[in-house]
């Protein structure tokens, strides 16, 4: 289920409740970032990447997850979802950015995008 958000990325965005998003799947929230894929983990963590896998811009939102990693449908790179990176030995960092969970509503940190794997 798609869900538009609207203001600016300087504030932490509403985007749901952790139980809209499925245990170990994922769900696109369309941003003016692009679409992030919120994943829930099965121990109900949320993590935000963009859905765009850093190898081939596979839909990661579309992979499966796996403790705090899903794994790519296209070629199957795993990725870390704390992280955006690409899991050894591949490389490669998919956009990421923070979430909170405040009484079980899900806020993006799109302030904090980072395109980018961020150990330059
Ligand atoms: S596009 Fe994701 S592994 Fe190739």
């Amino acid at each position: 289920m798609d869900q538009s958000i609207k203001g600016t990325a300087a504030d932490w965005i509403e985007v749901g409740r952790v139980e809209d998003i499925p245990r170990q799947g994922s769900r696109i929230v369309k941003t003016g970032r692009g679409d992030i894929a919120l994943f829930r983990t099965v121990a109900d963590e949320v993590f935000a990447l963009e859905d765009r896998c850093p190898h081939g811009g596979g839909p990661l939102s579309q992979g499966i997850v796996h403790g705090a990693r899903v794994t790519c449908p296209l070629h199957s790179w795993v990725i870390d979802l704390a992280s955006g990176e690409a899991v050894g030995p591949d490389e490669g960092c998919a956009g990421h950015c923070p979430v909170r969970v405040v009484g079980g509503v899900v806020h993006l940190g799109l302030m904090a995008f980072k395109e980018g794997c961020g150990h330059e």
